[in-house]
């Protein structure tokens, strides 16, 4: 089932700086949303309270209703959220399909000390893990890849990894941070189809950092600029595109006059 994100009035402070303020919005179940604006605007920093990495200094998140700040991000996981980072965290001496294994670890029954025991149904369940990471490779297009250690890939798959190895644990709740930076033309293409499969197969909540624009007005249905931190605007991302104050923000009051 898709979750509901709700942020209420969120803000995070480190010493005296203030990274986020006063952030509100809705994400409806099962739509995706883009949240945009330029470098330094917080959305990494947003994400990372969502995930329980950052704790807010102030505000709401809740996922379905539950209260989720204060939550380490192992139990936001099991609450169906997951997400990718801006820059991708892969280990690179192992396999591709063990690198997207990685995300299904909370589908585990037990605990790392059955894990470690080698209990049968662990094993049972880390052979039908492997199956269906295999599959979803496969279906993605790169079965030829999965074993192969994840170094000898390029940078674009490197991307398709972490965004696998996300779905694996069958979130409820994707968070994407900028999964198209240093794509070519063609990867951004498959990357916008993927993303429309995951949403369609899966019945999955999509929340998106992006800086491609064109990305963007393909797969979302509402975005949210943040610009020093605070919302700017919300809107479809044909308003956003449209607005002087987001024109103003990314290209400097000048544009912003001219476009009007
Ligand atoms: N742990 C931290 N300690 C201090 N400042 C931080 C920390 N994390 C983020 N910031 C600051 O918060 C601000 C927003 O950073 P953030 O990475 O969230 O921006 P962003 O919108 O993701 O930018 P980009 O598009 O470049 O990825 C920056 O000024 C950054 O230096
Ligand atoms: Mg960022």
């Amino acid at each position: 089932m898709a979750a509901g994100l709700s942020l209420h009035d969120v803000s995070l402070q480190f010493g005296g700086v203030k990274v986020l303020s006063g952030v509100s919005f809705d994400v409806e179940p099962g739509s995706i949303l883009g949240l945009v604006g330029p470098n330094g605007a917080g959305k990494t920093s947003l994400f990372n309270c969502i995930s329980g990495h950052y704790r807010p200094t102030g505000g709401s998140i809740t996922i379905d209703d539950t209260e989720v700040v204060g939550s380490a991000p192992s139990k936001l996981a099991r609450l169906g959220l997951s997400r990718t980072f801006q820059h991708p965290a892969l280990r690179l001496n192992a396999t591709v399909l063990d690198n997207v294994l990685l995300g299904g670890h909370t589908r585990l029954p037990g605990g790392p000390v059955s894990w470690a025991l080698g209990l049968p149904s662990t094993a049972r369940a880390e052979r039908d893990l492997r199956g269906e990471a295999l599959a979803m490779l496969e279906g993605a297009g790169l079965g030829w890849a999965a074993h192969l250690p994840a170094d000898e890939l390029s940078h674009g798959l490197h991307k398709g990894i972490e965004l696998w190895r996300a779905l694996l644990s069958r979130p409820s709740l994707l968070l994407l941070d900028e999964p198209a930076a240093g794509l070519s033309h063609g990867e951004v293409d498959q990357l916008i189809a993927s993303v429309r499969q995951i949403r369609d197969e899966h019945d999955i909540t999509v929340v998106i950092v992006e800086h491609h624009m064109g990305l963007i007005s393909a797969l979302t249905d509402r975005v949210v600029v943040l610009d020093h931190g605070s919302k700017l605007m919300e809107g479809t991302a044909a308003q956003a595109q449209a607005d002087p104050r987001v024109i103003e923000a990314y290209l400097g009051k000048d544009a912003a006059d001219d476009a009007a």
